[in-house]
């Protein structure tokens, strides 16, 4: 199976087949490691209003050099703006110095406040008016995503969710694959508790001769997901992305899924639960 480092999006739109995540990369420190992602080859850098980055990632994409549009540029909406999405995305552009923003997400759908539905038309409303190209949500279950299209009749671009070889999250990625929504994974290596060392994935690394976070991305890549690995080190950031000169077989792949728990979470982030502001 060979894999672009660039890909379409259901909008049509070319994204890179892995981006970068920026939680918590803040302060010069973050800056320094965002244009050093931006140095080695990323071009999809993943922020959010709650990271409290944006300024560092407008910041180090001039300090990159790399021009703007070369950057797929992603942010979320927090909680506490569901019911003034629009204005909290022109909030961002503001910060970010930017005229448009490449994806907008819903970060987390928060039932309780039973506001999702009213940030997403605030979202339809501001990709009308050309503020944003894709417009996408995080952390939606299948109901949740009946919910908003059924309402507006418009699709999500992307679900980004978490994903990891111990929490792999067969059926809701198959459910977004039916809606024409494309998945993102978060902590896609498993942050702390990445599964470095189980065999599925150490047996692997060893056949193809890389890390086994090459391996754990390479498996994101091969189920159509777009990883969005975050490191610190310029080195790691590189070999993350280093990752289309090699193919896992299906049973590779299927071993690493297998690795997956119904406990697999890194903390209670259920959607129908977890609420972030
Ligand atoms: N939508 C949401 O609700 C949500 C929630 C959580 C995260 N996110 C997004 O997902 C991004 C990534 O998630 P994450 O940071 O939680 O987890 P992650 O990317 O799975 O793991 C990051 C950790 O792995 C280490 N690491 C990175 N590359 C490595 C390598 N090649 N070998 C060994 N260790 C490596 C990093 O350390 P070093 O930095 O020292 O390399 C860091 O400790 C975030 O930055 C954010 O953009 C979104």
């Amino acid at each position: 199976m060979s894999i672009a480092a660039t890909r379409l999006g259901p909008d049509g739109i070319a994204v890179p087949a892995i981006g970068f995540g920026t939680y918590p990369l803040r302060g010069d420190d973050g800056v320094t490691a965002i244009a050093s992602a931006l140095e080695v080859g990323y071009r999809f850098l993943d922020t959010a209003v709650n990271y409290r980055n944006e300024r560092e990632v407008a910041e180090a994409i001039r300090a990159s050099g790399v021009p703007r549009e070369e950057v797929f540029i992603q942010t979320k909406i927090p909680g506490r703006d569901h019911r003034s999405s629009r204005r909290s995305l022109e909030a961002s552009l503001t910060i970010m110095g930017l005229d448009y923003l490449d994806s907008v997400l819903i970060h987390w759908p928060n039932p309780s406040q039973d506001a999702y539905v009213t940030a997403w038309e605030g979202l339809i409303d501001a990709r009308e008016a050309g503020l944003v190209r894709t417009i996408g949500v995080s952390n939606f279950a299948a109901h949740h995503l009946d919910a908003i299209t059924e309402a507006t009749e418009v699709t999500p671009a992307w679900n980004q969710i978490e994903i990891h070889p111990l929490f792999p999250q067969a059926e809701q990625l198959a459910d977004n694959a039916e809606r024409g929504i494309t998945t993102q994974a978060w902590s896609p290596l498993g942050k702390t508790s990445a599964p470095f060392d189980e065999p599925a994935v150490a047996d692997a690394a060893a056949t193809h001769d890389v890390s086994p976070a090459q391996v754990i991305l390479r498996w994101h890549l091969q189920r159509g997901v777009i990883p969005l690995p975050k490191s610190t080190s310029a080195e790691r950031q590189r070999s993350n992305l280093d990752v289309f000169g090699f193919e896992l077989s299906a049973d590779e792949v299927a071993a690493i899924t297998a690795l997956g728990r119904a406990d697999g979470r890194l903390f209670d982030g259920d959607p129908d639960t977890h609420e972030e502001m």
